[in-house]
C-alpha cells in the first residue's frame, strides 16, 4: 500500500542552477552561430570585440531571467507542496532555505513526499487496526452481556408470571438471578479495569512487601474453592524467607488471584497447584503451575488476547469471561514486568511472571 517514490528518483535531475548555465549556454551559442553568419557576409557590421561583449551581456542577461523565473515557479509549487505534507507551519528562514538552486530539488521534494506517504499510509493501517479493535470489543462486550442479562430476564418473568406463588422454585430462581446478576457486575468490573489499564491513566502504588505473604493471603481466599474440586494448592520450594518486592501490592494480589482461581478452574479434580519463587539477581520469578487440562500450543500466543478463552463452553461453565488473563497482562506491563506461560495438554499449565526485588 505503501507509494515509494524513492526508487524512481535515483536517476539524477540537473539542479536549477545548473539547468539555467545549460539552457543559457545553448541559446548564446545559437545566437553566436547567428551573429557569424551575418558577420561573414557582411550584413553585421560591429567589430568582433563588440559582438563578443553583446554575447557575453546577453548570456548573463539570459541566465538570470532563467534563475529567477525558476527560482519562483518552484518555490511556488513547493511551496504548496510543503503546505500540504507538513503539518507544522515553517518559520520564514526555514522558507528561505527551501529552495536551494544548487541543489537537486526536485529529488529532495520526492524523497519528502515518498517518507510523508509511507508515513500517510502507516497512520491510515494503525487507524484501520484501532477501529477494528474497538468494533470487535463492543461485539465482544454485548455478546458477554447478553447471556447473564438473558438469564435474569428469564427468571425474573417466570417469578412473575406466577412463579412467585409456587414454593418449589421460587428461591431457586431468584437464587439464580442474582448469581446472574453477579456475573454481569463482575464482567462490568473487569471491564473497568481493562478501559482503565488501557487508557494509560493507572497510577501504581508501589510499597516494599513480602510476595510469599501476599501469595499466602491468596491462597486462604481460594481455600474454599480449591478443597470443592479436592485441589491441594501449596508453595512449591521451602523458602525460609519471603522475597521482598516492590510494586503495587493490591493490583499484583490482582494477578495472582487470577492466575491461582485459573489454575483452579481449569484444574483437574484431586490435582495440584503450586506457587514457587526463584531469585534472578535483580527481579523474582514468581511461576503458578498446575497439573491441569493444559492449553494446546496453538492457543498460548493468543491467551492474553481480551475474551479470549481455549474452551469456550467450559470456560463458560466455569464463569469465565476471558478478561483475567488480559487484565494480569496490563498490570504487568505497567509494572514493566514480563508474563509468561508453558502449557501441555493433559499434562497441566505453568505461568511466570517477574516482580523487582526490594
Ligand atoms: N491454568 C490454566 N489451565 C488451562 N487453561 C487455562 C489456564 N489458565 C487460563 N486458561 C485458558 O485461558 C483462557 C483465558 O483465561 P482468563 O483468565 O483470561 O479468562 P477466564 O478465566 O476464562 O475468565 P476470567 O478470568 O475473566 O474470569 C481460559 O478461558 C482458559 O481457557
Ligand atoms: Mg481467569
Amino acid at each position: 500500500m505503501a507509494i515509494n517514490l524513492n526508487t524512481k528518483s535515483k536517476r539524477k535531475n540537473p539542479t536549477p542552477r545548473q539547468l539555467a548555465i545549460n539552457t543559457s549556454g545553448i541559446i548564446t551559442f545559437f545566437v553566436l552561430l547567428l551573429l557569424l553568419i551575418l558577420k561573414l557576409s557582411g550584413f553585421l557590421l560591429l567589430h568582433w570585440w563588440i559582438i563578443f561583449l553583446l554575447l557575453i551581456l546577453f548570456f548573463l542577461i539570459l541566465y538570470f531571467s532563467i534563475v529567477e523565473v525558476l527560482d519562483r515557479y518552484i518555490y511556488r509549487k513547493i511551496k504548496l507542496i510543503y503546505k500540504v505534507i507538513r503539518k507544522a507551519k515553517m518559520a520564514p528562514e526555514e522558507k528561505a532555505k527551501m529552495v536551494d538552486l544548487d541543489q537537486d530539488i526536485i529529488r529532495q521534494v520526492e524523497e519528502e513526499v515518498g517518507t510523508w506517504s509511507d508515513i500517510q499510509a502507516k497512520e491510515i493501517d494503525e487507524l484501520k487496526k484501532l477501529e477494528k479493535y474497538r468494533r470487535d470489543f463492543m461485539g465482544d462486550i454485548s455478546h458477554e452481556l447478553k447471556t447473564p442479562i438473558f438469564n435474569i430476564q428469564g427468571y425474573l418473568h417466570t417469578l412473575l408470571d406466577g412463579g412467585l406463588e409456587d414454593q418449589s422454585i421460587n428461591r431457586e430462581y431468584l437464587k439464580r438471578a442474582a448469581k446472574n446478576a453477579d456475573r454481569l457486575n463482575n464482567i462490568v468490573q473487569d471491564l473497568e479495569s481493562i478501559s482503565l489499564l488501557e487508557s494509560n491513566t493507572v497510577e501504581l502504588d508501589k510499597e516494599v512487601f513480602d510476595i510469599r505473604e501476599l501469595v499466602s493471603s491468596i491462597f486462604e481466599e481460594y481455600y474454599l474453592q480449591a478443597k470443592d474440586k479436592g485441589i491441594e494448592i501449596k508453595f512449591k520450594n521451602v523458602v525460609e524467607k519471603g522475597f521482598m518486592v516492590m510494586a503495587d501490592k493490591e493490583k499484583i494480589g490482582q494477578v495472582v488471584a487470577n492466575l491461582i482461581s485459573n489454575s483452579i478452574k481449569y484444574g483437574k479434580d484431586s490435582g495440584l497447584t503450586q506457587v514457587g519463587f526463584y531469585d534472578m539477581d535483580k527481579v523474582v520469578l514468581v511461576e503458578v503451575s498446575d497439573n491441569g487440562i493444559g492449553i494446546g500450543e496453538e492457543h498460548l500466543h493468543r491467551l492474553f488476547e481480551r475474551f479470549y478463552r481455549v474452551d469456550k463452553s467450559r470456560a463458560r461453565h466455569e464463569g469465565g469471561t476471558g478478561l483475567g488473563l488480559a487484565i494480569v497482562k496490563h498490570i504487568l506491563e505497567v509494572h514493566k514486568q514480563t508474563i509468561n506461560v508453558r502449557s501441555s495438554i493433559d499434562r497441566g499449565t505453568t505461568f511466570g511472571f517477574t516482580l523487582d526485588k526490594a
